[in-house]
Parts: C-alpha cells; sequence; structure tokens
C-alpha cells in the first residue's frame, strides 16, 4: 500500500516510515521541516533500505497535498503534521489553530476531491482534559484544558462529522499518552529545533550538559511525590500501534472511531528523573518552578480497547524508554 505521512519528517512519522517500509509498504513524507529537519530522510534509509518519497510543503496548501495524494496513487495517509507544545500554545492560540485545525481541514478537503478516504490522526491524550477517572478510556468525556488540546478535540469533532457525512470514510483516531525513547539505531528520536519543550529530550539535553538544569513543574500536585503523573510509552510501540490500525482500518463497518495508544501506567517528573539519571549514570540537576498553565495532575491510559479492536499493545518498559533516548542523545553527532 502506498501511505502518505503528514509530519513524517518529525519525531513520531520518522519511526512509524521505518516500520512501514520494513512491512514493505510505500511511503511518501509530506512535511514542512518546521520542527524536524531533511537529514532524518537519510537516516529513515539507511535503517529501512529503503528511501520515502518526500515533499517539503505546508499541510495548509491544500491543492499542493491534493496533487501528490493523486500523482503519488496514495491510498491511506497518516495525519501527524501540526504544532505539540501544551506550554507554547497558551501563548499562542492562532499558530496552534491555523497549523492543527485548518491543516486538518485542508488536508480533508484534498482527500475528499482526490477520492482518498482513508486516515489514520495523531490525537492526544490531552482532549480528556483534567480525569474524572483514572485510567482514562475511551468513553471518558473530553474537555480539553490548554489551546493545544482543544486544537486536537476540534480535530475529533470534524473527523467525527465527516465520517457521519459519507460512509466511505475510514477514519481512526489514535490518542497518545506521553512517546519517548528513540529507534535502537540511534539513528532516529525526539530531536526538537530549539529548546524541548517536553520532558525527556529536555532530561536528555541536561544528562548530555547542553542545559543546565531542568525545571520540575510544580511538585503540590496530589500524587504521590507531587510532581505530574503521565503514561510515557516507547516511541517505537507508538508506531507498532498504527501499522496495526492500518490493518483495522482495512477490515472495519465503523467509519469513525478513536483509541488510545499508552501503556496503562503512569510515572512522575522525580520517577522519570532518577529513571534517566539510572540509564545515563549522570546526575540531572533540577530545581522545582511553579506549575505549568495548562498541566493536569495525572494522566494514564485504559488500554483494553485497543487491545480488543487493533490487536495492540505496548511491549517496551521505561528503562527501554530511557535507553534508546540516551543512547540517540549520545549518537546526536549526525
Ligand atoms: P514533531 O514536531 O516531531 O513532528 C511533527 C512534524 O510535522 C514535524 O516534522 C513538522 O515539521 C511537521 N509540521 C508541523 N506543522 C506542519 C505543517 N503545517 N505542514 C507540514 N508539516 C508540518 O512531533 P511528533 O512528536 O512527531 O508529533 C506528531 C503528532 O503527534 C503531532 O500531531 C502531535 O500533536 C501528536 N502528538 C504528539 C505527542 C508527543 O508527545 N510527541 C503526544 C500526543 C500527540
Ligand atoms: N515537565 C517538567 N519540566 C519540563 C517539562 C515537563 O516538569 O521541562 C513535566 C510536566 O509538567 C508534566 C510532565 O513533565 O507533568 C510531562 O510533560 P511533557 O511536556 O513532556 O508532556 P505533556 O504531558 O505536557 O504533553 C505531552 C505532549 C502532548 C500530548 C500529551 C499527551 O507534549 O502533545 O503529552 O498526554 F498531548
Amino acid at each position: 500500500m502506498r501511505i502518505l505521512l503528514t509530519g513524517g519528517a518529525g519525531y513520531i512519522g520518522s519511526h512509524i516510515a521505518v516500520l512501514l517500509l520494513g512491512l514493505g509498504h510505500e511511503v511518501t513524507i509530506y512535511d514542512n521541516l518546521s520542527n524536524s529537519d531533511r537529514s532524518v530522510l537519510g537516516r529513515i534509509s539507511k535503517i529501512a533500505g529503503k528511501t520515502p518519497d518526500f515533499f517539503d510543503a505546508d499541510v495548509n496548501d491544500s491543492d499542493v497535498l491534493e496533487g501528490v495524494l493523486r500523482n503519488q496513487n496514495i491510498e491511506s495517509v497518516i495525519h501527524l503534521a501540526g504544532l505539540k507544545a501544551v506550554g507554547e500554545s497558551v501563548s499562542y492560540p492562532l499558530e496552534y489553530f491555523k497549523n492543527n485545525v485548518s491543516g486538518i481541514i485542508s488536508l480533508l478537503g484534498a482527500m475528499n476531491r482526490a477520492n482518498v478516504k482513508s486516515l489514520i490522526f495523531s490525537s492526544s491524550a490531552t482532549v480528556y482534559g483534567n480525569p474524572s477517572y483514572l485510567p482514562l478510556d475511551e468513553e471518558h468525556p473530553t474537555c480539553a484544558v490548554n489551546p493545544y488540546g482543544r486544537t486536537k478535540l476540534h480535530c475529533e469533532e470534524i473527523l467525527s462529522d465527516i465520517a457521519n457525512s459519507d460512509s466511505s470514510w475510514r477514519i481512526s483516531s489514535l490518542r497518545y499518552f506521553n512517546p519517548v525513547g528513540a529507534h535502537d539505531s540511534g539513528l532516529l528520536g525526539d530531536n526538537p529545533s530549539g529548546k524541548p519543550n517536553n520532558l525527556a529530550p529536555y532530561l536528555m539535553r541536561v544528562a548530555a550538559g547542553t542545559l543546565d538544569h531542568v525545571v520540575i513543574f510544580g511538585d503540590d500536585y496530589e500524587t504521590l511525590d507531587g510532581t505530574g503523573v503521565r503514561d510515557y510509552i516507547h516511541v517505537v510501540d507508538v508506531a507498532e500501534g498504527h501499522c496495526a490500525a492500518l490493518t483495522e482500518l482495512g477490515d472495519r463497518e465503523l467509519p469513525f472511531n478513536v483509541f488510545n495508544l499508552g501503556t496503562g501506567y503512569g510515572h512522575s517528573v522525580f520517577q522519570m528523573l532518577a529513571a534517566f539519571e539510572n540509564v545515563s549514570t549522570i546526575k540531572i540537576p533540577y530545581i522545582v518552578g511553579p506549575r505549568r498553565p495548562g498541566d493536569v495532575a495525572s494522566c494514564f491510559a485504559s488500554t483494553e480497547k485497543a487491545t480488543e479492536f487493533l490487536g495492540w499493545a505496548a511491549k517496551k518498559t521505561l528503562k527501554d524508554m530511557c535507553l534508546s533516548a540516551w543512547n540517540f542523545q549520545k549518537n546526536r553527532s549526525f
């Protein structure tokens, strides 16, 4: 099958590209490189032994997208392109709505015109907002508490409405919890431009000495040690979830469905810091700062639905996540 990965040059997309190429699919990456680097294409090729086609373009350019869908004979799209930092979204909400919400409208228009109606969307656990119970299952009410989460929620509403209007669509929205870790080769990993917003890449850069210390965003939450608890999941497990979702999409009756991609376990910021210190054998300096606007105390997944319908479950441990992330950090001379 030929699959279009919007945002495929990014952290999660590059791991998906490697897996899909390994499964014998043909991959086209469409990315404006706003948070990634062209060199990732060579690294994908080195691991997979095959080169994905690449278009340096914006998802808001609907005509270009339509041309790519038609000319490349795309059968399915995995839509990862978007902005993803919770804190940044509070400061720059319009950028988030433009990239994420206008972006998906542009994509859906292009797909409709090109008659490509199979789509997997990168959603997020942030759509659940402040949990009223844990673990979060897919039936939990959605109520995003920050602009980033609201963009993902709007995207899901649009997808649901599109699927209701035309039953030939097959759409899955995958709600990722917190992807961390890297490819075993050390060639792919979380490599954001500029200062990282997410905890794991920040910890890695402090351990490597390129940043002084990590600021822990609040230690007064109602959690085991006062710091935020998240469901960290290995990025390769997340990528495998997409392969399982693609297979399920081809077999099912329902036009639209949502699935959590998480492990079912939560870890605090202090636990993550200790885990990274263990694998790197480096003391990671930190200070405790105020809470970050838009953050919730705890968030972890119920994994039952994904296991039942996708036949998928995360396999890798927290140690695998930390070791592979550290290996990638040490290898970052490419
Ligand atoms: P990433 O920033 O590494 O990758 C996103 C890619 O999209 C980048 O290569 C960027 O250049 C590209 N992009 C952004 N805006 C674009 C646009 N308008 N047109 C074309 N390309 C564009 O992020 P990631 O961690 O790989 O995340 C991928 C998706 O998964 C995002 O939609 C994100 O919101 C979602 N998600 C990520 C996480 C996470 O913690 N990493 C968690 C939940 C959901
Ligand atoms: N944190 C710190 N210091 C930092 C960065 C983060 O203490 O420098 C804390 C946060 O307060 C939170 C935890 O570490 O408690 C994880 O924060 P991240 O920024 O790594 O992740 P988030 O849970 O805020 O958000 C991530 C992605 C979103 C996605 C969400 C899904 O960035 O795209 O996971 O749960 F939607």
